[in-house]
Parts: structure tokens; C-alpha cells; sequence
């Protein structure tokens, strides 16, 4: 990657009767940031700053959002014209690349995928170590992970076809995975890819088809699948994203990489949301008891959050939850299914729209507020729908671990603290202990 942020300026910071002048950098959009690296050097002084509100890790080149005007762009494009036009492969070398595919960059980028899509077969082992009630995203953390065993040879930080390979191989997998995870806890056998079928129809296939009966699915469906996939593909520096780009930073083998973003996607602050609002919303039930759970979540003394809602960069909608609220319809109108929850969902959402506490705070649907239930129309358990946005994320993470180990300026990430623990003390023999 070519370093293009330029330096526009220059910040003084005074401590007591010192001054140090910092360099401002500036991006192609986007706040500017103040380069702090020699600020320790310098003066003795780190900065501090706990969950990073106000810190760059990095300049890149992948994924822009405006939070301010829900604006989210990847390489440029935005976020809803890629939805409605785009596929998620091509989005994937979009993501990867920088550019969009020429008719035959795209066919060998497809063969490519295509061709990878299976897993070794020691692999199966892996998935019958698992007790059957384990949570797929535990059995898709260990199995990425477990793939490090199966390419370990270490090229792929320096050799480029060996790197592209990796990359590959993690985008045509993941979905096998994914899908052996879901067959494994319901306990039907796994359903091989189809190669002949678009990514997100085989990984449809992997999931829903079973051997005693042909499975078909509409167009309509395979399309919603693709978009939810583009929908999630990357969202710049987020936890897991940088989890990857952190744990890449050391030279860590790529599979491993992946598999401590998906141990970060998890929780329920960021991927495992989805899972989170779904159950919430079940848990509403009737529409009259909507306001109850808006008293709930203002409440400081309950830890309870309306999930769905708020997000750390968007102050403003998250344009995600528009074209998701839209895959919704599309998906409940094509099933004939008229989903109680989907009406309980746009009235809590109307309702917290105009609510002062929400509307103060700039707490706005986010992609998770819709996305439970499509996929659950889709007929996947709540317990998929992290390792759903874990797939399509893994474009994301992997984009970023590609450009990070481009960047001439990247060093191992090693954050600092601010100590505030014993100070220095001598070791007491057991009897001398107060
Ligand atoms: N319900 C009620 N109050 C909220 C909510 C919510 N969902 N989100 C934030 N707040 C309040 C929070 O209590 C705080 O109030 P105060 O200033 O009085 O202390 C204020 O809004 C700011 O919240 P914060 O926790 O400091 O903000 P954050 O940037 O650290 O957290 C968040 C962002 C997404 C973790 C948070 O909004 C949240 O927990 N939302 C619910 C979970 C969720 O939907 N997560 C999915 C995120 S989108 C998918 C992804 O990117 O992974």
C-alpha cells in the first residue's frame, strides 16, 4: 500500500512550561489526526485513551464511513448501490483489490474461490470433538483457527501468490464451515459445495439441503443472502477488524488471525447483537408492552439496552438498517410470511425515533436492528446469526490484514497503560502476611 495521508499542519501540545509540535495528517475524507508517535519520545507522556473514541490505529484504504450522515463506503462506492447492484464475490475483490473486476479478472477470481471451497478431510474431525450443543461461532472460532494447521507454511506474509492463496482459501471456506457448524449442532449430515452454484446459493445449499429430498430455493432468497453478505462485508477499524489487523501485526499466521476476529465478533456489543435484538424482540412480544422496555433501557440502574440501537460512529442511521429494513419486506413478502415481530420491530423503532433519550444521544437503528429478522425468516437459529455476519466479514478482515501487511509503516500493535496498581513491594514469607 501506497502511504497517501498528507501532512496539512501542525498541533502543539503544552506540558507545564514545555511545547512539542505534532504533525496533522489528512486523508482523502474524514477528520484529520494528530500524529502522536513521537509524543512519549518527546515528552514522557503517553496519551490515554481507553475503548480508542479518538484514535487512528491506522491510515487505510478499504472502507470510509461519515457517522455524522450515515454514509458508508467501501473503496469509494457506496454501501447502498453495491446492495443493489453488486454480488458479494464481486464486492469481496472490490474489498481485497481496490477496484472493481474487469469481466475476466472477476471469472478468475470466481474460478479461484470456487476452486477452494472444500475442506481437508481431516477437518471433519475437528467438528466431532465438538458436544453437539456447542455454539456454532465456538466451532467456527476453533475450526478457522485449526485451518493454521493444515497451511502453516508462513509465505503468506511475504510471498504474494502464497498470500493471495490464503485469502482465498479463508473467503471459499468459510462458508463450508459455516455451514458444517449449523449441520453438526441440528445433526444432519454435511451437504459438500456445489460448485456450479453462485457463493451464496451453495452456502444456502450447505445449509438447508438434506440428502432425501432435492432442495430449491428462489432467487429472491439467494439474492436477499448476497446482500445481507455485502451488507456486512467490512466496516473499517471496528473491535474484530482490529482484533485481526492486531494480532496480524506479530506475523501471525492468517487462519489464526481470523479466528481471533471471530472470537471478537462474538459478543453481544458487536456481532453477537444480532442474536441479542432478535430475542429481545421476541421477548417484547405485543406492542403494547414496547414501552415498558424503552423505560428499561433509560433506566441507568438496569444494564438493559435496547439492542439494535446505538453505535459508536454512527451518530445518524446506519445506512445498513435502511437496506436491511428493505431485505426484510422482500424476504417476509417472498415466504408469504407475515412475521408479528417485524410489525413489533418498525413500532419500537418509530417509537425510539421520537423519544427524547434516543433522539439526545443520537441512538439510531444499527444493521442488527433488521437482520435477525430476515435470517430467521431465512430459517436459520439465532445462534447463526453471528457466524452468518462472521463470514461475510471475513472479506473485511482479510482485506485489512492484506493491506496492513503492505503498509511500509506498520510495526507490531503494543498499546500502553496507565499503571495503577502496587507499587513496587518485597516478597513476604507466608507467616510474615498481615
Ligand atoms: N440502549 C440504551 N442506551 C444506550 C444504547 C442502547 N442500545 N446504546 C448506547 N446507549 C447510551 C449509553 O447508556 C450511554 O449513555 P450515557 O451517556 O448516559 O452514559 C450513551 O448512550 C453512549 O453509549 P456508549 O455505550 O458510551 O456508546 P459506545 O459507543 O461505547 O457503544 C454500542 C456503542 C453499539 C456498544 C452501544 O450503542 C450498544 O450497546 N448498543 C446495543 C448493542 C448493539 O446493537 N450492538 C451492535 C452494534 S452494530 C454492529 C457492529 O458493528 O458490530
Amino acid at each position: 500500500m501506497e502511504n497517501k495521508i498528507k501532512n496539512t499542519g501542525t498541533a502543539t501540545v503544552t506540558i507545564g512550561k514545555d511545547s512539542y509540535d505534532l504533525p496533522i495528517y489528512q486523508g482523502s475524507m474524514g477528520a484529520p489526526g494528530i500524529d502522536v508517535r513521537s509524543l512519549y519520545k518527546q515528552s514522557g507522556h503517553f496519551t490515554f485513551d481507553p475503548g480508542y473514541t479518538s484514535t487512528c490505529s491506522t491510515e487505510s484504504q478499504i472502507t470510509f464511513i461519515n457517522g455524522g450522515e450515515g454514509q458508508l463506503l467501501y473503496r469509494g462506492y457506496p454501501i447502498e448501490q453495491l446492495a443493489e447492484k453488486s454480488t458479494f464475490l464481486e464486492v469481496a475483490y472490490l474489498l481485497i483489490n481496490g477496484e472493481l473486476p474487469k469481466r475476466e479478472e472477476f471469472q478468475n477470481f470466481s474460478e479461484s474461490i470456487t476452486k477452494h471451497t472444500m475442506l481437508h478431510d481431516s477437518v471433519e474431525n475437528f467438528f466431532h470433538g465438538f458436544r453437539r450443543d456447542a455454539h456454532p461461532m465456538a466451532m467456527v472460532c476453533g475450526t478457522v483457527g485449526a485451518l493454521s494447521g493444515f497451511y502453516h507454511d508462513d509465505a503468506h506474509t511475504t510471498k504474494d501468490e502464497a498470500r493471495d492463496i490464503a485469502i482465498h482459501r479463508l473467503i471459499a471456506k468459510m462458508p463450508t464451515i459455516a455451514a458444517r457448524a449449523y449441520k453438526y449442532s441440528v445433526g444432519q449430515p454435511h451437504v459438500y459445495p456445489t460448485n456450479s452454484m453462485s457463493y451464496a446459493e451453495n452456502f444456502l445449499n450447505m445449509c438447508f439441503s438434506v440428502p432425501a429430498e432435492k432442495y430449491t430455493v428462489s432467487p429472491t432468497i439467494i439474492r436477499a443472502m448476497d446482500k445481507i453478505f455485502i451488507l456486512h462485508a467490512d466496516h473499517e477499524q471496528n473491535a474484530s477488524t482490529s482484533t485481526v489487523r492486531l494480532a496480524g501485526s506479530s506475523g501471525a499466521n492468517p487462519y489464526a488471525c481470523i479466528a481471533a476476529g471471530v472470537a471478537c465478533l462474538w459478543g453481544p456489543s458487536h456481532g453477537g447483537a444480532n442474536e441479542a435484538c432478535l430475542n429481545m424482540l421476541r421477548e417484547i412480544g405485543t406492542v403494547d408492552r414496547i414501552p415498558e422496555f424503552i423505560a428499561r433501557a433509560k433506566d441507568k440502574s438496569d444494564p438493559f439496552r435496547l439492542m439494535g440501537f446505538g453505535h459508536r460512529v454512527y451518530k445518524n442511521f446506519d445506512p445498513r438498517s435502511r437496506v436491511m429494513q428493505k431485505v426484510a419486506h422482500e424476504v417476509l413478502d417472498e415466504l408469504d410470511l407475515n412475521d408479528p415481530i417485524l410489525d413489533i420491530a418498525k413500532e419500537l423503532e418509530k417509537i425510539a425515533l421520537e423519544d427524547e433519550y434516543f433522539v439526545s444521544k443520537k441512538l439510531y437503528p444499527n444493521v442488527d436492528f433488521y437482520s435477525g429478522i430476515v435470517l430467521n425468516a431465512l430459517g436459520f437459529p439465532t445462534s447463526m446469526f453471528t457466524v452468518l455476519f462472521a463470514l461475510a466479514r471475513t472479506v473485511g478482515w482479510i482485506s485489512q490484514w492484506n493491506e496492513m501487511l503492505e503498509d511500509p509503516t506498520q510495526r507490531i500493535g503494543r498499546p500502553r497503560q496507565l499503571y495503577s496498581g502496587a507499587v513496587s513491594r518485597d516478597y513476604l514469607d507466608v507467616d510474615d502476611r498481615a
